[in-house]
């Protein structure tokens, strides 16, 4: 692995994280520590800034321990302080493109008639997809805030591990995400590693950059 950066803060923090797999039960996340995660999530990226997507933010035990049994029992869902789970919209509809023109026209003080060439554009392409279509393009927007969440924890030295392996259904139950028309595509595990996870000291295992870039 090339070091020769290493030194900067914010790849350092990259160095710093790694999937947790065993966290610290004691330890909580704080009120302030959370609000820093919330706000960065928040300021994602998403395509067209629609924000396709809610999260959902589990400290109560019951749930994470249901959580934790649709999860193949994994550890962290109930050792961890809080469980983030990313759940995109099942079907886009016009009153999510409405809500996000009326969000534009408020936030940035301009009409609502202004953005009309913008409401067609979104509408026409959006909701011309197909359900399924709808629902791919949604998650995709939910791991750019999953990748948020986890570098921004990092820069906060909060520990984190991103998670696929749940049962997408069973989590959907448990959470009552249909009945919102959203779905759970992606998790994390928040929280503060524990002392005896070894996994914190192995190396960081990556392709070369050269396998991985091209550069034209
Ligand atoms: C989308 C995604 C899903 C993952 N699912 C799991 C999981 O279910 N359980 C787990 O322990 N780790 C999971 N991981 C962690 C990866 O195994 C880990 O990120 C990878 O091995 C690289 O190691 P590092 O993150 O510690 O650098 C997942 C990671 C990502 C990005």
């Amino acid at each position: 692995m090339n070091l020769e950066v290493k030194n900067e803060n914010y790849i350092e923090s990259l160095y710093w994280r790694y999937a947790t797999k065993k966290f610290d039960n004691e330890k909580e996340l704080s009120e302030e520590d959370l609000e820093k995660l919330l706000e960065s999530v928040q300021l994602s990226a998403s395509s067209y800034g629609l924000q396709p997507y809610e999260i959902f933010v589990i400290k109560d035990s019951e749930t994470k321990q249901k959580l934790r049994e649709a999860a193949w029992n994994q550890p962290q869902l109930t050792e961890s302080s809080h469980v983030f789970v990313f759940a995109n919209f099942r079907k886009i509809e016009e009153e999510h493109i409405d809500a996000y023109l009326d969000n534009i026209a408020s936030s940035r003080n301009t009409s609502r008639e202004s953005l009309k060439g913008m409401e067609d554009m979104l509408k026409n392409t959006i909701l011309s997809l197909s359900e399924e279509e709808q629902r791919i393009w949604g998650a995709k927007q939910t791991y750019i805030a999953l990748g948020n969440l986890l570098s921004a924890a990092a820069g906060f030295k909060i520990d984190t591990c991103p998670m696929e392996g749940f049962d997408n259904a069973k989590f959907d139950e448990i959470l009552n995400l249909e009945e919102k028309n959203l779905t759970s595509s992606v998790i994390a595990t928040v929280g503060y590693r524990s002392e005896e996870d070894s996994v914190q000291h192995f190396e960081k295992v990556r392709k070369n950059k050269s396998e991985l870039y091209t550069i034209l």
